[in-house]
């Protein structure tokens, strides 16, 4: 028998309805559409209802996953859960879904690498798949990050957005799903992206709530020139590791946090932008639920060996690429 990968056998995400146009950030803060599509490709993103948390997103995502590949969430060996905005500190998120779906066989837990959270979990959860420990594995990449989001802060509150991926990994011996990876992190970057208070290095106070210490920080002007160039490196290292040129490529998958870092590692890979999976317009970054809602925007068009390069830059820092031969036909 040949050697066992984790393949990729399901997608499905989900978004929550509620729209926050360029227009509508128009009017909380000193900012205008031309700005923000000219600097960051975003038109619009999604906001989920106050009162819902990560898990209610993740949720759908995992239930219309089930729905699709026709198992019963009993038949869940594992779920690991991406997210940096858990429901709560602890438990884990995971834990929070699994019952929440009434996954009863499933353990799990959440995985922290901020927008590299679902490579990281991807790539976690195959090695259990690739050892024939388990056979069904589902990777959830969740954030609400209007819970984390200043929207008095023009700089960042029109970045982000809502939303939701899930992946079901499942063993295959046709030497497809996932082939390689690289992944990276230097945690010297915490300076430049972060959330100051909350933690145990400065738990919540009332001084830190009035400093809104509470919220993202970003210094985004560092962040983009170190993310523009790991993204590109990354994706092209993983390329040439693979001995794959740009038309063996049939899709790029990239993290979505600003256009132009996405031009700029399609560039390094030669490829077209037909090839690359672009929906930041719509949903902005969504953090760890970009790719994930990507593959399942596009799931109709993916071809069974179709090679896949999926990349993401992310607080930390973390960085990385995953290259995947496509597991099935729509
Ligand atoms: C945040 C980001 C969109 C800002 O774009 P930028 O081109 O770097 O813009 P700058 O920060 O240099 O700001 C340029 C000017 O626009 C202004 N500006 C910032 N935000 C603005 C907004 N929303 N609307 C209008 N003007 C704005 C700035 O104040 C600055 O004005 P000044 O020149 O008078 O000082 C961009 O830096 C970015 O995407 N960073 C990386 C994000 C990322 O990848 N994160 C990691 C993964 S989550």
């Amino acid at each position: 028998m040949g050697k066992i990968t984790a393949a990729i056998t399901a997608v499905e995400g989900f978004v929550p309805e509620k729209v926050l146009t360029n227009a509508d950030l128009e009017k909380i803060v000193e900012t205008n559409d031309e700005w923000i599509q000219t600097r960051t490709g975003i038109k619009e993103r999604r906001i989920l209802d106050g009162k819902l948390g990560t898990s209610d997103m993740a949720v759908e995502a995992v239930k219309g996953l089930c729905k699709k590949r026709g198992i019963d969430p009993n038949e869940i060996d594992m779920l690991i859960c991406a997210t940096v905005t858990p429901d709560h500190i602890f438990p884990a998120t995971a834990n929070i879904i699994t019952d929440k779906i009434g996954a009863s066989n499933a353990w799990g837990y959440d995985m922290q690498a901020a927008c590299s959270g679902f490579l990281y979990a991807l790539v976690t959860g195959s090695q259990f798949i690739e050892t024939g420990k388990y056979k069904k594995i589902v990777i959830v990449g969740a954030d609400k990050m209007s819970s984390l989001v200043d929207y008095t802060d023009r700089t960042t509150c029109i970045i982000f957005g809502d939303g939701a991926g899930a992946v079901l990994l499942e063993p295959s011996v046709d030497e497809d799903g996932i082939i390689d990876s690289v992944l990276y992190s230097d945690g010297s970057g915490i300076t430049h992206l972060h959330q100051k208070a909350g933690g145990s290095v400065k738990p919540p106070s009332h001084r830190s709530v009035d400093a809104l210490e509470h919220h993202l920080y970003q210094e985004g002007k560092y962040v983009f020139k170190f993310a523009v160039t790991n993204m590109a490196d990354v994706s092209a290292e993983i390329m040439e590791r693979n001995n794959l040129s740009s038309d063996d490529v049939a899709w790029l998958v990239p993290h979505q946090a600003n256009k132009r870092i996405i031009d700029a590692t399609a560039r390094r890979m030669g490829l077209p932008d037909e090839k690359v999976m672009l929906n930041i317009q719509r949903y902005g970054n969504t953090t760890c639920a970009t790719i994930p809602l990507c593959l399942w925007e596009w799931e109709d068009k993916l071809k069974k060996g179709d090679n896949i390069v999926m990349a993401a830059f992310g607080g930390g820092f973390t960085w990385g690429a995953i290259y995947i031969k496509w597991a099935y036909d729509n």
